[in-house]
């Protein structure tokens, strides 16, 4: 039975970072093979606040940090795929505030829009099954199906082809860090791609997947410890990144890593202790901190 839809509802939609990501190619359509571990965490997050609008009023979006147009907000588009697919178009006011960085690495985004399609498919007279959602989900965008259930997975694909990961990191403190530098996907990917032509000496980006060699993909389908293919990059670019990351590491962390395209980093520590240094100095900086016990 379909829950009966509430007046109103505000959720927190959560952020991720990736353990482990790593570009295993890169398809047809440019985009690309991902070999990462998602892992989610509930700080820094957004409010969405998701409200019935009077009859006939569609989606009434707002999101004030955001300096784009309501229809290309993703969780439009969002709203606009599940109408399509279902039938179901219920009239909506939606609010949104920002707590999650734009172009961080952290998925703020893709978990506004997971968070909307959860509420869709709760309230819907006829939800859809988990498969089609998570089907949907992908075409929005490539991190929505893991934000979709939000528990750590490995993922292959272009990041949607999900398993889920018993990985614990019980027993360590996490200091993540937003430095005040916005990355664009596209371009960290552009990038990257820049770089393998440049290494391989390959003439075309088809030639990067097979000369991609294999033995650092073997090691991947485990994808265990802290590694991100675009941090050569995107430090290159940004060596303020590399030194944040140095500083991480400074307080004695088990390792230290970027997120996703980033740019942000998280550091993992054994001692709470060195976790809480370690976040101070990088907040006497000026930099966003989170620390989070796990
Ligand atoms: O799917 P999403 O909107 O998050 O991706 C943004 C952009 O990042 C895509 O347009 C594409 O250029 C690039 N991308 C990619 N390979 C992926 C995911 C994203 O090349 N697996």
């Amino acid at each position: 039975m379909t829950e009966p839809q509430p007046d109103s509802v505000t959720l927190h939609a959560g952020c991720k970072i990736n353990l482990h990501l790593e570009i295993t190619g890169v398809r047809e359509n440019g985009y690309h093979e991902l070999d990462t571990l998602f892992f989610p965490l509930p700080k820094p997050f957004d409010t969405i606040t998701i409200t019935k609008a009077p009859a006939d009023s569609g989606l009434i979006l707002e999101c004030p940090a955001l300096d784009i147009p309501a229809e290309k907000n993703i969780i439009y588009k969002s709203w606009e795929k599940y109408a399509a697919q279902t039938g179901w178009k219920p009239d909506l006011s939606v609010h949104v505030e920002k707590g999650i960085p734009d172009g961080a690495g952290l998925g703020g985004g893709s978990s506004d829009a997971a968070a909307v399609l959860n509420y869709l498919n709760t309230y819907c007279p006829a939800p859809l099954s988990a498969e089609k959602l998570n089907t949907l989900a992908a075409s929005i965008g490539a991190d929505v199906p893991f934000f979709l259930n939000n528990i750590p997975a490995h993922a292959t694909g272009i990041g949607d082809e999900l398993t889920p990961s018993d990985i614990s990191l019980a027993g360590y403190s996490l200091v993540l860090i937003c430095p005040d530098i916005s990355i664009s996907t596209p371009w960290a990917f552009a990038a990257w791609d820049k770089a393998m032509l440049r290494n391989n000496a390959c003439n075309n980006k088809k030639d990067i997947l097979t000369t991609h060699p294999p033995e650092d993909r073997k090691h991947s389908s485990r994808a265990l410890w802290l590694f991100n293919s675009f941090e050569v990059v995107v430090y290159s670019a940004f060596p303020k990144l590399r030194a944040y990351k140095e500083k991480l590491m400074e307080f004695g962390a088990a390792g230290a890593v970027m997120s996703g395209s980033g740019s942000s980093i998280f550091a993992l520590y054994r001692e709470m202790e060195q976790a809480t240094r370690a976040a101070a100095a990088l907040e006497a900086e000026g930099v966003a901190t989170y620390l989070h016990h796990l």
